[in-house]
């Protein structure tokens, strides 16, 4: 198929489109610079370039997002104007590329990517909801900013359950295969880890000498992480690859 996937040099997109490419689709990864082979300008912000980037696309995986950016720009109206530039009678499925717990934690950005969900199921269009847990990269990133000299200060009890950014991308893959379900599928880590199991975890590997230490946090945002508000639920899929795993390659 005649695929376009936004987001495609981010982190996730460039697992992706390879997938893709092997699974035997012609894949046009979209990005404002255009960059990388496949590569197709378009800018979710400004809708410049977007008609020509999603005009003839007959999947879509839109993974683009503006976490510290304008997310409310990027993602929830740049989600608009990207349903307004694809073409209906080509789209076979769209599959947003989500993230567990935006229906249920206090936090800015998960609203806002609530809000790119709603405007997908209200589009018409045969959309599927593909949350996804933190990505091991990404909690690295996390931990590896939160460090303060010798010191790593978590979040007391807060839980996860990170997953293989690869095998979030086969998941997609697959996903995108199905028929579109107008509804929400979920992707999870095996396994659900505290702060402190998985900075321990990462400090060991990577910052030996670096002391882990676990702070109460108070406030509904923290509470909800305490909660389990970013886990998987009972139905859904989980990867294989645990973080230890990770850590070691
Ligand atoms: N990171 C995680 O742990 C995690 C977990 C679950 C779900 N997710 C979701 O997975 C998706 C991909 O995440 P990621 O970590 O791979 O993101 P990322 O590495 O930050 O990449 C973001 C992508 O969005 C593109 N982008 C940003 N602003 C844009 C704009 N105005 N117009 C067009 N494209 C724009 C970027 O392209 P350029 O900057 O090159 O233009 C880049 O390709 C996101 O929707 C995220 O919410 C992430």
């Amino acid at each position: 198929m005649d695929v376009l996937v936004t987001g495609g040099t981010g982190q996730l997109g460039r697992a992706l489109v390879p997938v893709l490419q092997a699974a035997g689709h012609q894949v046009r990864q979209m990005s404002r610079r255009g960059t990388g082979p496949g590569g197709v300008r378009g800018d979710l912000a400004t809708g410049r370039d977007l008609a020509e980037a999603a005009g003839g696309a007959e999947l879509v995986v839109h993974a683009a997002s503006d976490p510290r950016g304008d997310p409310w720009q990027v993602d929830v109206a740049g989600t608009r104007r990207l349903v307004q530039a694809l073409d209906r009678a080509r789209l076979q499925h769209l599959v947003y590329v989500s993230i567990v717990g935006v229906d249920r934690v206090p936090y800015g950005y998960y609203r806002a990517k609530f809000a790119a969900e709603q405007v997908l199921l209200a589009s018409g269009l045969p959309v599927t909801l593909a949350r996804i847990t933190q990505f091991h990269t990404f909690v690295d990133e996390m931990l590896a900013t939160a460090r303060r000299g010798p010191v790593l200060p978590v979040p007391m009890s807060w839980q996860a359950a990170p997953v293989d950014v690869a095998e979030a991308a086969d998941f997609l893959a697959e996903v995108a295969g199905r028929p579109a379900t107008g509804d929400v599928v979920e992707f999870g880590g095996p396994e659900v880890l505290t702060a402190a199991d998985l900075a321990r975890a990462w400090a060991a590997a990577r910052e030996p000498g670096v002391h882990v230490v676990a702070t109460p946090l108070p406030g509904r945002l923290s509470a909800a992480f305490r909660e389990g508000g970013v886990l998987p639920g009972p139905r859904a899929e989980r990867g294989r690859r645990t973080y230890a795993e990770h850590l070691r390659a």
